[in-house]
C-alpha cells in the first residue's frame, strides 16, 4: 500500500509563528518522515493577510500549499498574486469575483493532493455562499483528479466546523479547522475513513490571544472602545497543527496525530 503523510499547520501569527516554522519544519519533516505541508498563513503578515514576501518565504522553507481564509484581502499586494499562482489559496465560497480560488493540487512523493479552502458562516461577519454546497460542488471537480483532498475549514464555531467533517467523511482525506487558534483535543478518524480535528491552533506567542497582545483585547472587552490588535513577540512560543497519513490509492486517511511545539529560546 502506497501511503503519503501531509503536515498540516493551523494559523500562522506574524514574525513569531514564520519564526516557529523556519525552526522546526525541517525536524518535523524528519521526525515523522513527511512528504508534503500545508499552513493556513492568513494572519502571518503582522497578523492580519498574507504577502507575496511571505508566500516567497514559506515556499523557501518548504512549504507546498498555504491555504487562508477571512484575513486574506487585508495585504492588498496578494491580490494579484491570487490570481497567478496555485500554491495560495482563499475560501472558496467567497463570490466568483474574488481573486484566486479556493481549490487547488499540488504532488507529493508521485501523488496528486487536491486542496480545498473553505469559509464558515456562523459567528462570521462575511456573507458568503453555503460551505457544505460549496464543498459538493468543489469535490466534483477535485474528486475527478484525486481521492486524496484535504480540506481547511476556516470556522468560529464547533458545530460547523464538526459538521463539515461528518458531511464530507468519506469523501475527502481530511478534515482540519482553523480560524480560532486554539487546539482542541478530538484529532480522529471518522467511521468512513476521513480525520478530522475540529481547529489546529496556531503557531504564534504563547502568552497572547489568537498571537495578538492580550491588554488591548481584555480592555476592549472592558470598555467596548476599539482597540487597535498588535503582534505579541514575547516568547514562549508555540506551533500546532497535525500530520496525517493517507492511502494513496483510497484517499483514506489511516492516522492523524496532534502536534505541539513549545519555544521558549527564539528571540525575535
Ligand atoms: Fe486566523
Ligand atoms: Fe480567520
Amino acid at each position: 500500500m502506497k501511503k503519503v503523510r501531509i503536515l498540516i499547520l493551523g494559523d500562522l501569527v506574524g514574525t513569531p509563528g514564520c519564526a516557529m516554522l523556519q525552526k522546526y519544519l525541517p525536524r518535523l519533516k524528519d521526525l515523522y518522515k513527511i512528504d508534503g505541508v500545508m499552513v493556513n498563513g492568513e494572519n502571518s503578515a503582522e497578523g492580519r493577510g498574507i504577502t507575496p514576501k511571505i508566500m516567497a518565504f514559506f515556499k523557501q522553507n518548504g512549504v507546498d500549499v498555504v491555504t487562508s481564509g477571512n484575513h486574506i484581502w487585508h495585504q492588498k499586494d496578494i491580490y494579484e498574486y491570487l490570481k497567478h499562482h496555485t500554491d495560495l489559496v482563499r475560501p472558496e465560497n467567497f463570490p466568483t469575483e474574488c481573486p484566486g480560488k479556493g481549490t487547488t493540487f499540488f504532488t507529493v512523493a508521485g501523488t496528486t493532493i487536491g486542496v480545498l479552502n473553505l469559509q464558515g458562516r456562523v459567528f462570521m461577519r462575511e456573507l458568503l455562499s453555503c460551505p457544505f454546497k460549496a464543498a459538493d460542488s468543489a469535490l466534483t471537480f477535485l474528486r475527478s483528479k484525486t481521492p486524496c483532498i484535504i480540506v481547511d475549514m476556516h470556522a468560529e464555531t464547533t458545530a460547523e466546523k464538526m459538521a463539515m467533517g461528518f458531511y464530507l467523511d468519506g469523501r475527502v482525506s481530511a478534515v482540519v479547522g482553523t480560524h480560532t487558534h486554539v487546539p482542541t483535543a478530538d484529532e480522529r478518524i471518522l467511521p468512513q475513513g476521513t480525520a478530522f480535528i475540529t481547529d489546529l491552533g496556531m503557531a504564534g506567542a504563547r502568552n497572547s490571544m489568537i498571537g495578538m497582545k492580550k491588554e488591548p483585547i481584555i480592555n476592549n472587552f472592558l470598555t467596548q472602545m476599539p482597540a487597535k490588535f498588535t503582534v505579541e513577540t514575547t516568547g514562549p512560543f508555540i506551533l500546532c497543527g497535525v500530520w496525517i497519513e493517507i492511502d494513496a490509492e483510497s484517499g483514506k486517511a489511516l492516522k492523524i496525530e496532534r502536534i505541539q511545539i513549545v519555544d521558549d529560546e527564539i528571540k525575535l
